[in-house]
């Protein structure tokens, strides 16, 4: 066992936490999209069923912002090359040169993407989403979930760079055993925390909810708490509690209690997993959009993955698009667009309660393109 040499790689890795960690203090305040005479929104169909399901979000969005368009004020840009056969041969989680393209947008709108898992097949290639949320610092997630009939109502707020996640590809391996890191800094829990309650005050919330294992995982997770209860002390109106991520998932199916949860603050992995927890009790995680929100740019996509299956079997133009379509409409909300936002969600609602089209998947349901023109059409009764 060469202690040395972990040794050494430990020290690299914590030099570049602390290089992050000032990169972060130094950022500027949040963009305001208002001020800007054009905002480019990027296109990025990633792999597997995500350039069919996002195509069909993009024909709404073309018709939801014909002006905008037309006079120059919103761009779509489609970015491509995001697939796995691209990142497996150049061997990174992001091409360079989709990378760049990625940066020379304001807002991204992104399809699912493969991430290849290493104990399957050996290639140990980072999540597309990872490193996307990481190269441009999207550090809050924010996935609302709603049951109007049940009185559920939450807005969860993940923190989206840190935690396992933040050094996730670059644990140690021994002989015997194996080492990764969970990092959690100050700044990076202030501003999620920040976000999270500024979202309550905002939206007449009366209370927030932080999520940590922080009895077990006393460094990172006790920094999480204890930092995230000093924000909430900033805002008077608002009640915060603790949980611990065990009781907390056990909550969310407790009929008598859950419905009193409002705006949900956890960390990164256990943000991942209650999520998705949350995300099927509305209707499974096809039913939800994930906005990933940086100071500087901000990345809008559906939760489930890229269904690598589907294609295979011949039947990717019957993937379902509307995630990708929910996770299009927070994005015009983010740019200022609300409004249209809200029509948009409605002619979905519409489209989901009234059933013409129906998608199952498979030839026996209606396509993505159907079921885009069928929100379409709705749409264009609403505005
Ligand atoms: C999500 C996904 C990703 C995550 C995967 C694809 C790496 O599950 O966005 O929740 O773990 O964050
Ligand atoms: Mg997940």
């Amino acid at each position: 066992m060469d202690f040395q040499k972990a040794a050494e790689q430990f020290v690299e890795l914590m030099k570049e936490q602390a290089a992050r960690c000032e990169r972060m203090k130094a950022q500027k305040d949040f963009v305001d999209y208002k001020s800007k005479d054009k905002i480019v929104i990027g296109i990025c169909g990633g792999d597997g069923i995500g350039p069919f399901i996002t195509a069909e979000a993009r024909r709404v969005i073309e018709v939801l912002m014909k002006d905008e368009i037309v006079q120059g004020k919103i761009e779509l840009h489609d970015i491509e090359g995001l697939t796995i056969e691209n990142r497996i041969a150049v061997g990174k989680a992001i091409p360079d040169d989709v990378l760049a393209e990625l940066k020379a947008c304001d807002v991204i709108l992104k399809g699912p993407t493969t991430t290849p898992d290493a104990s399957a097949g050996g290639v140990n290639i980072e999540s597309a989403n990872v490193a996307m949320r990481r190269e441009l610092d999207l550090f809050a997630n924010m996935r609302p979930v709603k049951i109007p009939e049940q009185g559920i109502d939450w807005t969860f707020f993940r923190e989206n760079t840190e935690g396992g996640y933040a050094i996730g590809s670059k644990g140690i391996n021994f002989d015997g055993f194996a080492v990764d890191f969970a990092v959690t800094s100050d700044e990076g829990t202030d501003r999620i925390a920040r976000l999270g309650y500024e979202f309550a005050k905002n939206n007449g919330k009366t209370r927030v909810s932080i999520v940590t294992k922080a009895n077990v995982i006393k460094a990172t997770d006790g920094k999480f708490l204890s930092r995230a209860m000093e924000i909430g002390k900033e805002y008077p109106g608002i009640t915060t509690d603790s949980w611990y991520a065990d009781i907390m998932t056990a909550k969310l199916v407790d009929e008598k209690r859950r419905r009193d949860f409002q705006v949900i603050v956890l960390p990164n992995l256990y943000g991942d997993i209650i999520t998705d927890e949350a995300a099927e009790l509305q209707g499974g995680v096809g039913t939800a959009g994930s906005a990933n929100i940086g100071k500087r740019y901000a990345m809008f996509e559906a939760i489930h993955g890229s269904a690598p299956r589907m294609v295979e079997d011949g039947r990717a133009q019957y993937a379902d698009p509307s995630s990708i379509m929910r996770a299009a409409a927070m994005l015009l909300r983010h740019i200022g667009y609300g409004e249209r936002a809200a029509k948009f969600d409605e002619a979905l609602d519409i489209c989901l309660e009234e059933k013409k089209y129906v998608l199952t998947g498979r030839s026996d349901g209606a396509t993505g393109a159907q079921f885009a023109e069928y929100v379409i059409g709705k749409l264009e009764q609403l505005l």
